[in-house]
């Protein structure tokens, strides 16, 4: 049907649940329908939609305690995971991440797209019948990189991506979080066209997260700074 869903993360109480809404277009309005929870989806980060109750999440840490998800990013364990959720079925699809962080799908819905932070790469995954995704390519980057957007007309995959990461975890007005957009073109090619798209010192943005373009325009956003309109 042509409805419109929207699925959101939340963390309630340091937990993990997706909450799944219905646009109203007669009033403009959003209807929550549930609330999904469940054991496997213990640290979701991000999510791509594949049905009206159904999704890829990814978890960006196996822990859920604060001091267990510092020791495991410390320790540098790759517990880190993608799980299919459906009403109906519940499974893990990938694992052996650092940190899984933006995820997304190519506009065939073929491949999925998975960013693992800490290792600074893209992974191209592959779905299969039964969900399953088996691992195609990686795409090394020099950045870490958090969510994915994907133009839905030209495949191009855009990326809110943290320079200097560590400084997002201090607060420090003498030295702030830069930012950088990066646009991926046909990664499927032995050579992806990597362009930086916007770069900032944090002088105008701190912190970008996520860039998404749509018609010659560019919207950036940030972990907890503001947002950038550009024209491309
Ligand atoms: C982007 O990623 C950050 C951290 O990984 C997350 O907190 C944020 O909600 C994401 N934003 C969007 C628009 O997906
Ligand atoms: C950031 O860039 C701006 C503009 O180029 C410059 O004026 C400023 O000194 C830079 N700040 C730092 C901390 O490098």
């Amino acid at each position: 049907d042509d409805t419109v869903y929207l699925f959101v993360v939340n963390h309630p109480h340091q937990k993990s649940t997706v909450e799944l809404f219905k646009f109203v277009e007669d009033d403009n309005s959003l209807v929550h329908l549930k609330t999904v929870r469940h054991d496997l989806l213990t640290s979701v980060n991000d999510i791509v939609a594949m049905g009206p109750d159904s999704f890829y999440a990814t978890n960006d840490h196996y822990f859920s305690d604060f001091i267990l998800m510092f020791l495991e990013a410390f320790l540098g364990l790759t517990w880190s995971n993608v799980v299919y959720y459906s009403p109906k079925e519940v499974k893990e699809v990938a694992a052996g991440f650092y940190s899984a962080n933006g995820i997304n799908i190519s506009p065939d819905r073929k491949y999925i797209y998975v960013a693992d932070v800490f290792d600074h790469n893209v992974h191209v995954m592959e779905k299969h019948a039964n969900w399953n995704l088996t691992h195609v390519k990686t795409l090394q980057l020099d950045t870490l990189v958090d969510n994915l957007s994907v133009d839905p007309h030209t495949g191009d995959i855009w990326i809110g991506c943290h320079p200097n990461g560590m400084k997002l975890f201090y607060e420090d007005p003498e030295n702030v979080p830069a930012s950088e957009v990066l646009r991926i073109q046909n990664i499927l090619l032995e050579e992806p066209a990597v362009t930086r798209v916007y770069a900032d010192n944090g002088s105008v943005l701190q912190g970008s997260s996520v860039a998404s373009a749509y018609e010659g325009k560019l919207l950036i956003g940030t972990v907890f700074h503001r947002a950038l309109y550009c024209e491309l």
